[in-house]
């Protein structure tokens, strides 16, 4: 092997070093790392918080914001859709009932949602497809499945999250 063969690899292996740290860390945000000496070792986390105030912001922390909501509403939204699939109404209505509290329950941890929230879906779509599924025909739970995704989308458009839409859940339709 020649001397600029050689050195050429080690460039080489410098460029993919390089490529592979690069893109290691362009992966999102990341989470910090949290450090032993900040937590508390006791496993009463919440009972040997220091303060009330500490005690609080724990919970806080741990009740997260709209994504863990979210995150429920879609796993419902999945079994609401298979609940009218097999024309399981009493369960459909069940989970849609879920997905309005969770919702509702979301926006109070994310006050800025709000507006979006009841225009889209609390004000009265909610109340339209709980009237929809009472007919409890093949016929209004398509009408009432439709219904209900054309407001899940809209939201994610104007609460700036459409890419949200482009996955297999919001693209579900009612056979
Ligand atoms: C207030 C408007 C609004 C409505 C109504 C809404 N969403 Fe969302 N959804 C959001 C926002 C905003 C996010 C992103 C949350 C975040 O970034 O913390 C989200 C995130 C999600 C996620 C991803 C959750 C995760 O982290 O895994 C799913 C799944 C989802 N929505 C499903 C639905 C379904 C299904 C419906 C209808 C039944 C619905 N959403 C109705 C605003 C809405």
């Amino acid at each position: 092997m020649n001397r600029t063969f050689a050195f050429r690899i080690v460039v080489a292996l410098f460029a993919l070093i390089g490529a592979i740290t690069v893109a290691a860390c362009s992966n999102g945000p990341s989470q910090s790392p949290i450090e032993s000496k900040d937590l508390n070792p006791n496993k009463d986390w919440l009972l040997f918080a220091e303060s009330d105030a500490e005690r609080y912001r724990l919970i806080q922390t741990q009740l997260r914001g709209f994504d863990q909501p979210m995150w429920e509403v879609g796993e419902r939204y999945r079994m609401f859709h298979e609940a009218l699939q097999n024309e399981n109404y009493p369960l459909a209505k069940y989970h849609w009932s879920k997905i309005g509290t969770t919702i509702r329950n979301g926006v109070a941890k994310r006050p800025p949602r709000v507006n979006n929230a009841n225009l889209f879906f609390l004000d009265s779509l909610h109340g339209e497809v709980a009237d929809l599924l009472e007919v409890e025909t093949s016929e209004t739970a398509k009408e009432a499945f439709d219904l209900a995704r054309s407001a899940c989308v809209s939201c994610h458009h104007a609460e700036g999250v459409e890419w949200m839409n482009q996955q297999s859940l919001l693209q579900l339709k009612l056979e």
